[in-house]
C-alpha cells in the first residue's frame, strides 16, 4: 500500500487539486482502491468532491481523538467507485491544542493507519503549515510529493519542507520517508516562472516531475462545481496534464 502525502506550507500550491484528481484518476481509470485523507481544516478535499463537510459527523479529528477508532470507522464512500474519503472540517483546528500534552501526539495518525487493509493507495492532503498536523502526516506517509506554484516565494517553501523532512527522518527514525517528486504548478510562460522552474531543475534534478501543471481555468471551474476534472471536462488541457502527472506518480513507485 502506497501512502503518499501532498505537502507544502505555502497556500494555494495545488496540494488539494492534485491529491483529489490523482486519487480519483487511480480509482476511475486504473480500478485501484484509493483512500483520500483530508488533513486540512479548510475541508477542501470533501468540498472538491461535492460533499457536505460542515455537517459531517465522522471526520479525521474524530479519528485522531479516539484511540479505539480505525480509518474504516470514519470513511465516506464517494460517487466514484473505489474512491473513499475521510473528511476534515473546522473541528481539526482543535487538534494541536488538545493533543499538546500527549506523549504520542506526533504519532496519532500513523497509529490509526497501521494495519489498514483494503486500499492500494492512501493519499493525504496537508494544510498550508508545517505544524503538528504535518508532522503526523510525515510519520504516517511513506512518500511526499511537493507541488510548487511557480511564484516568487515558492523556493522558500521548498527549502523549509526539505529541512522538515530531514529532521523528521532523523529525529523520529523514519528512514523510509522520501520526497518522491517535486511538481511545478500554475505555470505561465513568464520570465519569473521560467526562472523559478530553472532553479527547481537545478535543485531537484532527479525528483522534478516531467509534467508541468500549467494554469488552466477548467481545473478551477471543476472544483467550483464540486467535481473532479474527469467528471467535469475530461478532454480539457487541464485533464491532459493531470493525467500525465498521475501516470508519472504511478510509475514512480
Ligand atoms: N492548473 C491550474 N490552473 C488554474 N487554477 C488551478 C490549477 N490548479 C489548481 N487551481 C486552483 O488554484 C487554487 C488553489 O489550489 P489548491 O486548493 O489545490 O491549493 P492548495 O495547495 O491545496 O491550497 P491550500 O494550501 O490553501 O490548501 C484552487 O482554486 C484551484 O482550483
Ligand atoms: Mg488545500
Amino acid at each position: 500500500m502506497r501512502k503518499i502525502a501532498f505537502v507544502n506550507e505555502k497556500g494555494g500550491s495545488c496540494k488539494t487539486t492534485l491529491a483529489v484528481n490523482i486519487g480519483a484518476y487511480f480509482a476511475l481509470e486504473k480500478s485501484l482502491r484509493v483512500l483520500l485523507v483530508d488533513m486540512d481544516a479548510q475541508g477542501q478535499v470533501g468540498k472538491s468532491l461535492g460533499l457536505d463537510v460542515h455537517n459531517a459527523e465522522h471526520t479525521v479529528s474524530f479519528l485522531l481523538s479516539n484511540p479505539d477508532l480505525r480509518p474504516h470507522d470514519v470513511v465516506c464512500r464517494t460517487r466514484i467507485q473505489g474512491l473513499d474519503v475521510i473528511i476534515a472540517n473546522k473541528s481539526l483546528t482543535d487538534f494541536p491544542l488538545s493533543a499538546a500534552n500527549d506523549a504520542d501526539r506526533e504519532w496519532k495518525l500513523k497509529q490509526r493507519f497501521d494495519g489498514l487493509r483494503g486500499y492500494d493507495y492512501v493519499i493525504f492532503d496537508s494544510p498550508p503549515s508545517l505544524g503538528l498536523v504535518t508532522i503526523n502526516i510525515m510519520l504516517a506517509a511513506n512518500e511526499i510529493i511537493i507541488p510548487v506554484s511557480l511564484t516568487y516565494f515558492a523556493l522558500d517553501g521548498c527549502a523549509e519542507i526539505m529541512e522538515t523532512v530531514r529532521s523528521v527522518k532523523e529525529n523520529y527514525g523514519r528512514r523510509e520517508l522520501r520526497v518522491a517528486m517535486v511538481v511545478p504548478t500554475l505555470y505561465r510562460n513568464t520570465n519569473l516562472a521560467n526562472e523559478i522552474l530553472g532553479k527547481l531543475q537545478e535543485y531537484f534534478p532527479d525528483r522534478l516531475a516531467q509534467t508541468i501543471i500549467r494554469f488552466n481555468v477548467r481545473i478551477d471551474e471543476a472544483q467550483s462545481h464540486g467535481l473532479t476534472i474527469w467528471e467535469y471536462d475530461p478532454r480539457s488541457t487541464g485533464a491532459e496534464m493531470l493525467r500525465d502527472l498521475a501516470e508519472e506518480v504511478l510509475l514512480n513507485a
